[in-house]
């Protein structure tokens, strides 16, 4: 690692979330600004959602007469492109107050697809709190701003009001640690084996998994994942590399490397 990635900017420090808010805030309410320039990829992706969920939706694994969550929603482009071939009501959680009013004036969204817009960071989400539940949760391009501890508080939160969450990341490959840091979005990509270790410590065991198919080689690879809550195990913690100790102070993140990202948004270059 060079000085410069020793930045003092590391995953977990206090300006963390502020950073990731900052950032959003100036990219544009539009499909080109969640896929970080790569609208074109929106079909794709949608569509091996769709069918990645499907049989489950059939044999009733996924109780689509109950609500999805769209976590990390952006605009709602997931919600349209994907959730809503499934489920005919969903909620959207999302930070950015400009891009949940973009979601608000969207035609398809606010005529009755969309039940409640909630206006809040993953790690402050409680859906408890609001007296929801749900069929899915899914999270697609946001669980790399959340703390590896935040991460498994948030998946423990969810698993008390739904029993499947689903999950589409970008997957670091491992060679350059357990994750790799974007500081321009003050984000993380983890590796596969960081994504296991934070399903152990959050007690849930993997029932599906899938790579994303058809996408360019240049950018990360994207893995979908469906969990529920492991009855066997021993919730634990993270043990984590993305951590905030109790002062707000960041763990060490020896096992990452800091990358810069040439591309706003998700859909982004592999290191
Ligand atoms: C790459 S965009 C993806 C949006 C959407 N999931 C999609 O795939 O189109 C990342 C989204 O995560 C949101 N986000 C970032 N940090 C967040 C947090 N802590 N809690 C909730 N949303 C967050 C951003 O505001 C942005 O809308």
């Amino acid at each position: 690692m060079s000085d410069q990635e020793h930045a003092t900017t590391v995953p977990g420090g206090p300006t963390w979330y502020s950073d990731a808010a900052d950032y959003w805030k100036n990219v544009e309410p539009t499909v080109d600004g969640m896929l970080g320039g790569f609208a074109n990829l929106d079909d794709r992706d949608a569509a091996d959602s769709i069918a990645f969920i499907d049989p489950l939706v059939r044999d009733g694994t996924i109780d689509v007469t109950a609500a999805a969550c769209d976590c990390g929603a952006g605009i709602g482009r997931v919600t349209k492109s994907f959730l809503s071939h499934h489920f005919t009501h969903v909620d959207l959680v999302e930070q950015d107050t400009h891009f949940i009013n973009t979601a608000k004036q969207d035609p398809v969204l606010n005529q009755g697809l969309v039940r409640h817009f909630i206006n809040v960071g993953l790690q402050n989400f409680d859906p408890q709190e609001h007296g929801l539940k749900y069929g899915l949760v899914w999270c697609q391009w946001v669980l790399g701003h959340l703390t590896d501890d935040d991460l498994v508080a948030f998946f423990q939160r969810v698993l008390t009001v739904c029993p499947i969450i689903g999950i589409k990341e970008n997957m670091a490959s491992g060679h350059a640690g357990d994750f790799e840091v974007d500081l321009q979005d003050s984000s993380v990509t983890r590796s596969e084996r960081a994504w296991r270790r934070i399903f152990k410590a959050a007690g849930v065991k993997v029932i599906k998994e899938k790579w994303q198919t058809g996408w360019p080689k240049a950018l990360y690879k994207v893995k979908m994942w469906l969990v529920v809550k492991d009855e066997s195990a021993e919730p634990e913690t993270a043990g984590a590399a993305v951590a905030v100790n109790g002062t707000g102070a960041a763990a060490p993140m020896e096992a990452g490397t800091v990358v810069g990202s040439p591309i706003k948004g998700k859909a982004k270059k592999a290191a």
